[in-house]
């Protein structure tokens, strides 16, 4: 049982201790400011999207919330105004599933906004390529 015990012991310290050194990404601790900075958060309505446009919001940045359903996206945008105080964060449409929509995105952005100072593409990685393809009559290559 002694020795059970110990091996149990050992094998959860060396999980952990690989678990927060290595699995785990660096977190960002910073706190600075992001007063009169713009960020593009796309896929912010839920999930590591939302946080990272909440922790924006709280730095004093103008935020996009850049979503692809406009009900969860506002829902999300009137949360993070409520928790940040700031009121400049603001939902505006993108479905990166189609590059027609990627389209009218970059031109309501560009004639809306004067200024980019950061982009976290957080939905990027969840485009599926054959979607696109499907959009825009391409053959994915097997
Ligand atoms: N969670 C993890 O442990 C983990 C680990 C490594 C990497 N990541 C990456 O980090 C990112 C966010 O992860 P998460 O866990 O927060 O994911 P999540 O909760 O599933 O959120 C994904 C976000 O992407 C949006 N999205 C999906 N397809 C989109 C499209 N075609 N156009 C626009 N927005 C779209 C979703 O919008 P809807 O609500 O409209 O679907 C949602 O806001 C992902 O790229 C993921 O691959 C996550």
């Amino acid at each position: 049982m002694a020795t059970f015990l110990l091996v149990f012991g050992i094998s959860v310290g060396a999980y952990v201790l690989i678990y927060y050194n290595f699995i785990r990404g660096k977190q960002c601790k910073s706190n600075a400011s992001l007063k009169g900075k713009t960020v593009i958060v796309t896929g912010a309505n839920i999930g590591i999207g939302k946080m990272t446009a909440l922790d924006m919001a709280k730095r004093g940045a103008r935020v996009i919330m850049a979503c692809r359903v406009k009900e969860t996206a506002e829902a999300a945008a009137y949360d993070i105004r409520r928790l940040s105080g700031n009121n400049e964060v603001i939902f505006m449409h993108l479905d990166l599933a189609s590059l027609d929509s990627v389209r009218a995105f970059c031109k309501n952005f560009l004639s809306s906004e004067p200024r980019l100072d950061i982009l976290i593409n957080n939905a990027g990685k969840t485009v599926s390529f054959k979607v696109l393809c499907i959009q825009q009559e391409m053959q994915p290559v097997a």
